[in-house]
């Protein structure tokens, strides 16, 4: 059955008719709960938000108070990865952004139709409860083209949005994508169903090295044409740009060279991932802020690989071995963002947000700003 939506509950001038004792009481005792323990300064900033950006900057944040120091002239939705906090809730009500739960579940489980129901039911509360704006699926599992989980999936999707849409108006449930719709790390999704399914996909454009097929050499978390070629992909099976958000990391990979040659092709360890030989599992993965930290003192200074589009770096560790880092910075970032405009996509987001440097410090406080600033859709 579905809640009495709370705008019911918001202050209004008193009803003309005036309503009768128990209808009165029946409805005090829907609202109560909901008002009684609404942590914000104003009972207001706990409704959920209605309001449909026409550009989506979506931001994953996983904890901490990062967030006080974010771009919130930009934000229009935070999914919450880390532990809920209500005082994040509130503030991203007060500037009209959403804040969204995280999704995931072992998808052996919701072949069973009403498993599915009682894991959305759980959602839905959760949701509710945290005065919450949707949720985030993040589903990254693997997946056979022809087992039960692939139509499984799909219906999970469908099944979400539908009771979100129905008992949160306003309400956002999207779902994650790899940078390509081509089987990546195994995950045989129904894509065209899903974004049919949901409001938006979020492509993860990033990590793109997780299968790497020939060489095994240290490359770009998300190189400009590989990027690109997944839209592309997304696009043609039939999934319009606006259902598609831009997914940049903010982070980058630093690789233990096994060989650093004089052109700087770093050999790596063989690390297989998924049927793949090689993968950036032999890497490690960095925030930008700890990059930029480095970079002064690395041997070689930041490079910049045409081919790639991408920054990168040599250094050497405190026993001697070469190590190369590849990673985002504005002028990769804004290359890739361009095609947003072009293609009519539905907006940007970036994993994570926490990742810059929010200390303060001249240099950094720059170095963050021009990240953010970068988000912005050009005109
Ligand atoms: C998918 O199929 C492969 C090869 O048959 C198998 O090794 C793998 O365990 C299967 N994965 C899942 C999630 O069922
Ligand atoms: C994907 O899902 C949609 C909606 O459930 C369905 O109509 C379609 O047949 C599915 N496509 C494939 C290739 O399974
Ligand atoms: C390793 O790097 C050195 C120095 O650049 C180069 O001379 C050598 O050919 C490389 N070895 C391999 C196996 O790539
Ligand atoms: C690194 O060097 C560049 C160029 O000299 C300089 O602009 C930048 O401020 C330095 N970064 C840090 C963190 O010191
Ligand atoms: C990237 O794509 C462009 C245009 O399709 C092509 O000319 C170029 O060779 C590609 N670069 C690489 C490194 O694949």
């Amino acid at each position: 059955m579905a809640a009495p939506p709370l705008a019911l509950c918001a202050p209004r001038p008193a009803p003309r008719v005036a309503l009768r004792p128990l209808r009165l009481l029946a409805l005090l005792a829907l609202c109560l709960p909901v008002w009684a323990d609404c942590p914000c300064r104003e009972p207001a900033l706990c409704l959920p938000i209605r309001h449909r950006p026409d550009f989506e900057v979506f931001v994953f944040d996983v904890g901490q108070k990062t967030w006080k120091s974010y771009d919130w002239s930009q934000i229009t939705t935070v999914a919450a990865f880390g532990k809920y906090d209500s005082e994040l809730m509130c503030y991203a009500h007060s500037k009209g952004a959403r804040v969204v739960l995280k999704g995931d579940v072992p998808l052996k489980d919701i072949i069973d139709p009403s498993f599915r129901a009682s894991w959305i039911a759980q959602k839905l509360h959760l949701v509710k409860t945290q005065y919450m704006d949707g949720i985030n699926i993040d589903i990254e599992q693997e997946v056979n083209c022809s087992s039960p989980e692939y139509d499984a999936l799909t219906a999970l999707v469908k099944e979400t949005t539908e009771s979100f849409h129905h008992e949160i108006e306003g309400s956002q449930v999207t779902f994650d994508v790899a940078w390509s719709p081509k089987n990546i790390d195994g995950r045989c999704y129904n894509y065209t169903g899903i974004a049919d399914a949901c409001d938006f996909l979020f492509v993860m454009s990033y990590d793109e090295q997780s299968q790497l097929w020939s060489e095994c050499i240290a490359a770009a978390n998300a190189p400009y044409n590989q990027t690109l070629s997944g839209y592309s992909d997304y696009i043609k099976m039939g999934i319009s740009p606006k259902k598609l958000v831009m997914g940049i990391p903010w982070y980058g990979y630093d690789y233990p060279c096994l060989n650093l040659s004089e052109d700087h092709v770093c050999t790596i360890a063989k690390v297989p991932f998924r049927g793949a030989p090689c993968s950036d599992a032999a890497g490690r993965q960095v925030p930008y802020k700890t990059i930029m930290k480095q970079i002064n003192s690395s041997v070689s200074g930041s490079q910049w690989n045409k081919a790639q589009q991408a920054p990168y770096y040599n250094y050497k560790d405190p026993a001697g071995h070469f190590h190369q880092v590849w990673y985002d910075n504005p002028q990769s970032i804004s290359l890739k963002a361009a095609y947003i405009q072009n293609y009519g996509l539905r907006g940007i987001g970036m994993w994570n947000a926490n990742c810059l440097d929010y200390s303060g410090d001249a240099i950094a406080k720059q170095q963050t700003e021009e990240m953010w600033e970068v988000l912005k859709p050009k005109l």
